[in-house]
């Protein structure tokens, strides 16, 4: 038996994908093994486009043969042409540093999407288009057809302006929902791939489709309808390959059908009108009598790009029972799921013909219990169905979604609901962290931050999933990237976001507040090229390449990210960045950070990243010139902000601590400048003023300069304003605005008081990495080089901090009991590990119960290396493999 695996392979961002259409996927994959300190020293792939020609070794697109290499992450494919269509099978196995090779790895597959446009035979078809006043009736499209001999494999490529359902003799086919998502659809639209061999047969078959409006026509934002358009379309390609060899295609055009149906209408924002007794009974099936449907009109060519969606889709990932249920009037139910989610319920109903259910959707309650909706605006978040009095039905809208935790249920007398389900949505990524503390609030802080992120990755990230807004919001996701990659493998998802940021781009290389950026905007200088919203076109990339290793999101995007720059050196000839004024640090408490400072640290920290961006694909000459710029606009910024003493012009939280985060100030000065942060906080009781901005950056510049216990106050706050003050008032998701509710005031703001907005929870990233101490070393990108640096702290006795990198999984849990620190450490395969152990001078530490010094110097084949003593700990290196040390800890708890 081999002891050593590669596991985990992956496609380009995803496993096992359909329809990828890069010429050159990158595999990556993890390696299992219980060797300590593991490195691969070589590997080698072999891709098939046989699945037992690669199991025989027989045939090969590609043979890497043995390449000596520790590259286990984003290996770019190598071999011949890659075609349209095919589906490939690769494997892989590793060599390590000792020479031992490990066992293959399972297989893995891929398939080729449509390499070209040119490959798309399928017209664009959709119903004779009429402009609609209002609410648009869901058309349904159908197709008969004849497969006459066994089938090998069946495939259906499909796009949409809209959001289409396929279906194939009578079933779903695939479990996305609004497919195929957000882009802008004036220069983008993808297309999703799926296997239907399974559900085709020899005979006669039929292919069906529900065309929603989706983000194409229906309401988005405050912006009405149409937004891109109001001729929904589709184009579907079936390729069916027999045993034989031979190829058919079945494409959308004239010969489809078209009918209207039991909906009528399906929107995000306002929901779904469902009447049962409209259904066409069979009509995704062969047989079915579609004499009275109507042909469908036929659109011309698209011009625009039709490309793969590269991030996982919208599934149903989760299922939630309701918690409670009560009566609130006669015929109205309430009902509580326990947590504030998005999706909407299904229910299972009996009742009489052509009665009405109603649900309206609510994140909270009035005081009186009745739902409080004054915060959705315009979007109804309402759906309706009608019975068909036969039995029971089962209903669940198809084209909406809804930010709520309590449903209202309004029927007549006859109407029985038997069961209530909340289906839970989002892009289907893996989940990559957990967090555990001795602390409940802080336990349940992590939840909320978790469930904020599944309401809004939904096709792009958005501010919130409520209210008629939902929208891309640039500055509120660049906030939260870093942490939304600790809870969630987002890296297909933020390199989809980023093809949406720079298709908004405009001409003149500013980036946009919103992606996609929508065109209603009536004034074209309004929410383009704020301060901390656009920048986001170099801080996510940037982010993404440092935690996934991701050189192609810096590659594909750097003449948009350099365009930006270039922008605003025009912009702002001075270096003062006094061009942008609009929303600074938003949503502050009493504390008003002055905007050309905050627009000035934004600058110069893109001048940053774009240096070392340069750099990591190697730009020398760029990266020399963004970083003399990064160094201009910081000399510029020290004049015009920063005193001698210390002090920050405006001395708010946020200013402190974006010049000490983003390296702004002269060493003699950062120590004052956080003495006087510091200050400021404790003079406010230990209370944050910082809006969405300030935070990301707070809790982590308390950690560096030495004041964790500040940072832990913070934390463990719970009076007004904190995250654990609106957990002490029932939150199960991060509130847009600290002053959501307060005891005083009652609810705020009701034009903007969402309770689902996940950047004021960019405190995430923190608890990772400074609380759970899982980080990566900053001289490189990705966890190859992991640094493990909790900052411990006995308000906390237990913190258990996981998170599965690109390598596998990294933990770390520590303890404080009886005046001893324990670390129980976890590394993976293929990395290192730089490890901050508290430290009291002259005390021993241990590694699984032996003198740590003694293991490092004795032990054979260990890999553990001291590098000494850094500040108030001892730091070693560690290869992989499990760990467990134990040291004296003096007590320094602040908190409760
Ligand atoms: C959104 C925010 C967004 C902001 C711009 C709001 O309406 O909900 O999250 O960043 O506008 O200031």
């Amino acid at each position: 038996m081999n002891s050593i695996i590669p596991t985990n392979l992956k496609t380009e961002y995803l496993y096992n994908p359909l329809g990828i259409d890069s010429s050159h996927p990158r595999l990556s994959w993890m390696i299992e093994t219980k060797t300590r300190g593991f490195l691969q020293s070589a590997y080698r792939i072999l891709v098939s486009s046989d699945r037992q020609q690669l199991l025989d070794e027989s045939g090969f697109v590609w043979d890497s043969g043995k390449v000596n290499s520790d590259q286990s992450v984003f290996v770019p494919y190598n071999g011949t042409p890659l075609l349209s269509n095919e589906r490939y099978y690769w494997k892989v196995r590793v060599w390590d540093t000792r020479g031992n090779l490990s066992a293959w790895s399972e297989v893995s597959e891929w398939s080729m999407g449509l390499l070209s446009q040119s490959e798309w035979k399928a017209n664009w078809i959709g119903e004779v288009f009429k402009p609609v006043e209002g609410n648009r009736e869901v058309s349904f499209f159908r197709k008969s057809f004849t497969i006459g001999k066994p089938i090998q494999r069946a495939t259906i490529y499909a796009t949409a302006f809209g959001a289409i359902e396929v279906s194939l003799n009578g079933s779903r086919v695939g479990e996305d929902y609004f497919a195929p998502e957000w882009t802008d659809y004036h220069t983008r639209v993808h297309y999703r791939t799926y296997d239907v061999t399974s559900l085709l047969h020899v005979g006669s078959n039929a292919v069906g489709s529900i065309l929603g409006e989706g983000w194409y026509s229906g309401h988005i934002a405050w912006y009405g309808k149409n937004l891109y358009g109001e001729a929904l379309r589709f184009m579907l390609q079936l390729y069916v390959r027999y045993e034989d060899g031979t190829e058919e295609t079945i494409v959308s055009d004239s010969s489809w059908k078209e009918s209207k149906g039991p909906i009528a209408f399906s929107d995000f924002l306002m929901g779904e009108s469902y009447d049962a007794r409209l259904e066409h009974d069979g009509w995704n099936e062969a047989g079915f009598d579609d004499s009275a449907w109507r042909s469908p009109h036929v659109y011309g060519d698209f011009k625009g790009w039709i490309n793969a969606q590269i991030s996982p889709p919208i599934r149903v990932v989760e299922e939630k029972e309701p918690i409670t249920e009560q009566k609130v009037v006669p015929g109205s139910l309430l009902i509580d799921i326990g947590q504030n989610m998005v999706g909407w319920v299904r229910i299972k109903v009996t009742g009489d013909r052509g009665s009405k259910v109603t649900l309206r959707y609510a994140e909270v309650l009035n005081p009186d219990g009745s739902i409080y909706t004054d915060n959705l605006r315009t979007a109804k978040q309402t759906d309706t169905y009608t019975l068909k009095g036969e039995g029971i039905e089962i209903y669940e809208p198809k084209f909406t979604f809804h930010g709520f935790r309590y449903v209202e249920i309004t029927a007549s007398a006859d109407v029985k609901v038997t069961q209530i389900t909340g289906r839970v949505i989002h892009n289907s990524m893996k989940s990559t962290g957990k967090l555990i503390t001795s602390d409940s609030g802080v336990n349940q802080l992590f939840s909320n931050i978790l469930w904020t992120q599944r309401a809004n990755f939904i096709s792009v990230p958005t501010d919130c999933p409520q209210r008629d807004e939902r929208m891309g919001w640039t500055g509120d996701a660049q906030v939260f990237s870093r942490t939304a990659s600790y809870n969630m493998d987002v890296a297909g998802f933020f390199a989809k976001y980023m093809t949406d940021i720079v298709d908004a781009q405009r001409k003149t290389g500013a980036f946009t507040d919103t992606a996609p950026f929508l065109k209603g905007f009536s004034d074209w200088s309004t929410f383009v090229a704020s301060a901390g919203w656009a920048d986001a076109g170099v801080i996510i990339p940037w982010t993404m390449y440092s935690v996934y290793e991701d050189r192609r999101i810096i590659e594909d995007n750097y003449d948009a990210m350099a365009a930006w720059l270039a922008f605003l050196v025009k912009m702002n000839p001075s270096l003062l960045r006094t061009d942008t004024q609009y929303y600074g640090d938003w949503l502050s408490l009493n504390a008003s950070t002055p905007m050309d400072l905050f627009a000035t640290a934004y600058f110069a920290y893109c001048a940053k990243l774009m240096a070392a961006m340069s750099e990591a694909v190697g730009k020398t000459e760029q990266a020399a010139s963004y970083a003399a710029l990064f160094e201009q606009i910081r000399s510029r910024f020290i004049e015009a902000f920063v005193a001698e003493d210390g002090r920050i012009a405006g001395e708010t939280q946020t200013g402190y601590a974006l010049a000490l985060f983003m390296e702004l100030l002269p060493e003699e000065t950062r120590r004052k400048a956080a003495a006087h942060l510091v200050a400021d906080i404790e003079q406010r009781g230990w209370h944050i003023t910082t809006g969405i901005h300030g935070i990301k950056y707070l809790l982590p510049v308390l950690c560096e300069a030495g004041y964790e216990e500040a940072s832990y106050r913070l934390l463990l706050q719970e009076t007004y304003p904190s995250w654990l003050y609106s957990i002490r008032n029932g939150a199960t998701t991060i509130w847009e605005r600290w002053d959501g509710w307060t005891e005083e005031k009652g609810f705020q703001n009701p034009g903007m008081n969402s309770f689902n907005h996940y950047a004021l929870g960019a405190v995430g990233e923190w608890m990772f990495r400074y609380m759970g101490g899982i980080d990566k070393s900053s001289e490189t990108p990705g966890y190859k080089h992991i640094q493990i640096r909790p900052f411990l702290n006995d308000s906390l006795t237990l913190v258990d901090c996981q998170y599965e990198s690109s390598y596998g999984t990294i933990r770390n849990r520590w303890s404080i009991v009886d005046g001893f620190a324990e670390l129980q450490v976890t590394i993976p395969p293929n990395t290192k590990a730089d490890i901050f152990i508290p430290y009291i001078d002259g005390e021993q530490v241990y590694e699984s119960g032996e003198p740590v010094l003694y293991v490092a110097n004795n032990r054979v084949g260990e890999s553990i290396i001291d590098l000494g003593i850094v500040g108030p700990r001892r730091v070693f290196q560690i290869g992989s493999g499990e760990y467990r040390f134990r040291t004296r800890f003096k007590s320094n708890g602040a908190g409760k």
